[in-house]
């Protein structure tokens, strides 16, 4: 056998597992939260891609249940949670630097930022000022405390939660701090059965409890290195910034979404390939993670918002998407070229 033809073998055997690993993942967390398959597999997609994640959601719909399943499902991870209001301070979030008397000096005490997996709570209600100290956190994967710079663990993953737009926070997020989130979704309540199966599940105490870890830190690595080597043909790597491209030319918006949209759209295409078995990227992908992943990153116009609480937030952005996807229609393949083996392609970190 040729070396190529070796090395093409062992890479996609390695993407295989890659592959598996997220199964494994995804499974054991439907054991504790029912009927959000999709929903769970794009926060998966973002922890595979070093993203953070956003819930718009009523209470009582497995936000901290999730929070916590994927922090127990990686051996060794650990959760947070912080609940925001409108005195948390940001040393409240960091951690800060206190006198040890018998010591004579300085030691941190590292705040509830540094966990594996980190769930923000009503991140609309804490004042600017903190939710600055969020951002740096989430951006650089460290925060900054009495001038000194701290690495935040690895994985590290943050997940918020606001209040339906109806309900509008003390401290709406700026529009540049949205844009710091991967993606951006909502869990919504289970179906009847599903319902019936959580109350019938919990009379003998709460899943979590049994919940045993069944990655570890490496696979998640594992999963990150093989996210960069999907491959994504030059027409869909167009296509998808032509679709962001797209936002920013609509009448009802007054920002658009910026080139970060079109680096976790891409980004995020690639890790749901990955979750789907498939080394490629298809035009379904990016169909499908439009919404999730671009959307928050628009700042609408005051007379969209209006629209927008008389019809509806989900229709009116429905609109958003169909008027982008006819603006930047799904690009035609050039059937006369055979697409060469995915393996052997550039790769695209
Ligand atoms: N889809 C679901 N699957 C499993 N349990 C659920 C689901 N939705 C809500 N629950 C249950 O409802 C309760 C409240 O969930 P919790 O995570 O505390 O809500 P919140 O979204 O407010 O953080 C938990 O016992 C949780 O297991
Ligand atoms: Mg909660």
């Amino acid at each position: 056998m040729e070396p190529t033809e070796a090395a093409r073998l062992e890479g996609s055997d390695r993407f295989q597992r890659a592959a598996a690993l997220g199964d494994r993942f995804l499974e054991n967390i439907e054991t504790v939260v029912h009927g959000k398959h999709e929903e769970i597999k794009l926060v998966l997609a973002a922890l595979v891609c070093g993203g953070h994640v956003l819930f718009e959601d009523v209470p009582g719909t497995a936000k901290t249940v999730l929070a916590r399943a994927i922090a127990q499902s990686i051996e060794g991870a650990t959760p947070s949670r912080i609940q925001c209001t409108p005195d948390l301070q940001p040393t409240d979030v960091t951690g800060l630097s206190i006198y040890n008397q018998r010591e004579r000096e300085f030691e941190f005490r590292p705040g509830p930022i540094f966990a594996n997996v980190v769930l923000v709570d009503e991140v609309n209600r804490a004042m600017p000022k903190t939710q600055s100290a969020l951002l740096e956190a989430m951006a650089e994967h460290q925060v900054t405390v009495d001038g000194q710079t701290r690495v935040l663990p690895d994985p590290f993953l943050l997940i918020a939660t606001e209040n339906p737009i109806e309900y509008e926070g003390t401290f709406p997020l700026p529009e540049a701090q949205l844009d710091r989130f991967f993606l951006k979704t909502a869990l919504g309540y289970p179906s009847t059965d599903e319902e019936l199966q959580i109350v019938d599940e919990q009379r003998h105490g709460h899943p979590l409890r049994w919940l045993q870890p069944v990655i570890s830190v490496e696979d998640v690595h594992v999963m990150r290195e093989a996210v960069t080597t999907v491959y994504v043909d030059g027409l869909l790597q167009r296509w998808i910034v032509e679709l962001v491209r797209a936002t920013r030319a609509l009448d009802e918006v007054a920002v658009g979404a910026s080139v970060r949209g079109s680096l976790a759209l891409e980004r995020a295409a690639r890790a749901w390939a990955l979750l789907d078995h498939r080394p490629y990227v298809v035009p379904e992908d990016i169909e499908w993670l439009f919404a999730p992943v671009l959307l928050h990153r628009i700042v609408f116009r005051p007379t969209f918002l209006a629209e927008a609480r008389r019809v509806g937030w989900i229709e009116a952005v429905a609109g958003i998407a169909e008027t982008c996807f006819a603006a930047a229609p799904r690009p035609v393949p050039d059937s006369s070229e055979e697409p060469p083996p995915p393996e052997r392609l550039p790769v695209h970190p």
